[in-house]
């Protein structure tokens, strides 16, 4: 019989995504998403690119009782969790609305799948949790750091909870996937990041600057103790990613985690330079970008990438695309945002 998961937050950069990845395992999909930072297009991309109707419920995760009509409409036996706040940034500036959505709506689903019996739940968790690393790249085991921010913390204080709830509750299962850096868009050009004003990622900034939304991308920092003085990260294809949360489902659906709550990096276990990042866009696309060189930001880490040994093994999961891929696949959905071309 076909499995259906809910997908919370499905309208969004990384749900909308992983939503096409289920169906095309064969999963059917319900989305629930309050469109806050959001709008239908992610839900309509993904009916255009499956060719599938996808079942879509405006709910806000943090209303129990509207979610839970939710649990009580459809059957399903697993969730991902998208649904969050997440400019690091705003929650410094905000860490209330922070604490109350990103805390309460985890709390909510948690509790709703134990009262409803409901088994497997995907947590959408953050490198953030390493903080600056002592050592890389990092595994599963290197130590979670103090968090920087609100948002962070609402990360680590998630993984616990879940940690706790599945060791309780005998009939729930979890995995938190840690994403490294998502970029990239779908190669049809059909969804891809919707960032709302100012974009605080690089990739979102590189191709609005390239397509002269913005005037000049800063640079933050080139005095790092790297090779070219820049930051390093481990950029993380969007399409390889949600691949990442079927490979999850799967696993859990057949029975073979071998723990209740288990973890894993999702990364391409390779760092990139934000300079690397750069020139390699300027090549695949075949345009120079307006750049400079500005202040560190605050709050950076130098470096950290991934060590994947242990998704690669237990999820059966790689990350197969290039960055070159990633950075054209990027270029062309902001054109077709723009309308360029
Ligand atoms: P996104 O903002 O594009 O998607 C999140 C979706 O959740 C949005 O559609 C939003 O409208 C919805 N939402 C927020 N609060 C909700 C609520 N209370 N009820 C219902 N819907 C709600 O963000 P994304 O990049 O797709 O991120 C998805 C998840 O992955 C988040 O939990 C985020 O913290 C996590 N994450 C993202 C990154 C990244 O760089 N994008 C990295 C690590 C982890
Ligand atoms: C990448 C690099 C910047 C913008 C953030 C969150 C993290 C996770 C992913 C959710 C850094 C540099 C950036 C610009 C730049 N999100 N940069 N100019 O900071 O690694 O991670 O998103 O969980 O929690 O902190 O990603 O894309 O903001 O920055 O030079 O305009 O690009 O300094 O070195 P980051 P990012």
């Amino acid at each position: 019989m076909k499995q259906t998961v809910l997908v919370s937050g499905g309208a969004g950069y990384i749900g909308s995504h992983t939503a096409v990845e289920l169906i095309g395992a064969g999963y059917d999909v319900v989305i629930v998403d309050n469109l806050s930072n959001s709008d239908m297009s992610g839900v309509e991309g993904v009916e255009k690119i499956t060719g599938k109707h996808v079942t879509f419920v405006e709910a806000d995760c943090c209303d129990k009782e509207a979610f839970r009509r939710v649990f009580e409409q459809y059957e399903f036996d697993s969730v991902i969790h998208f649904a969050a706040s997440k400019a690091v940034g705003e929650s410094v500036a905000e860490p209330l609305k922070y604490y109350r959505n990103n805390l309460t709506s985890f709390v909510n689903v948690v509790e709703l799948m134990h009262e409803f019996g409901r088994r497997n739940i995907v947590f959408s968790s953050s490198a953030t949790v390493y903080g600056e690393a002592d050592s890389l790249p990092v595994t599963e085991q290197s130590p979670r750091k103090p968090a920087t921010s609100p948002y962070g913390n609402t990360k680590q204080i998630c993984e616990d909870i879940l940690r706790d709830s599945v060791a309780a509750y005998g009939s729930l299962r979890g995995i938190a996937l840690r994403y490294f850096n998502p970029i990239g868009a779908h190669p049809s050009a059909l969804i891809g990041e919707l960032p709302r004003g100012v974009p605080n990622n690089l990739v979102p900034f590189i191709t609005q600057t390239a397509a002269g939304v913005r005037e000049c991308l800063s640079i933050f920092g080139d005095d790092y103790p790297t090779a070219d003085g820049s930051c390093i990260r481990d950029y993380i294809d969007i399409v390889d990613l949600a691949r990442a949360h079927v490979a999850a489902i799967d696993r859990m659906v057949k029975g073979q985690s071998k723990q209740p709550y288990e973890i894993f990096n999702i990364g391409t276990g390779r760092g990139v330079s934000v300079f690397e990042l750069v020139t390699t866009f300027e090549r695949v696309n075949g345009l120079k970008l307006n750049y400079k060189v500005a202040p560190r930001r605050a709050g950076d880490v130098v470096a950290i990438w991934a060590d994947t040994t242990l998704a690669n093994r237990e999820l059966g999961w790689h990350a197969e695309r290039s960055v070159e891929d990633t950075l054209r696949a990027a270029w062309a959905w902001e054109k077709h945002v723009r309308g360029i071309e």
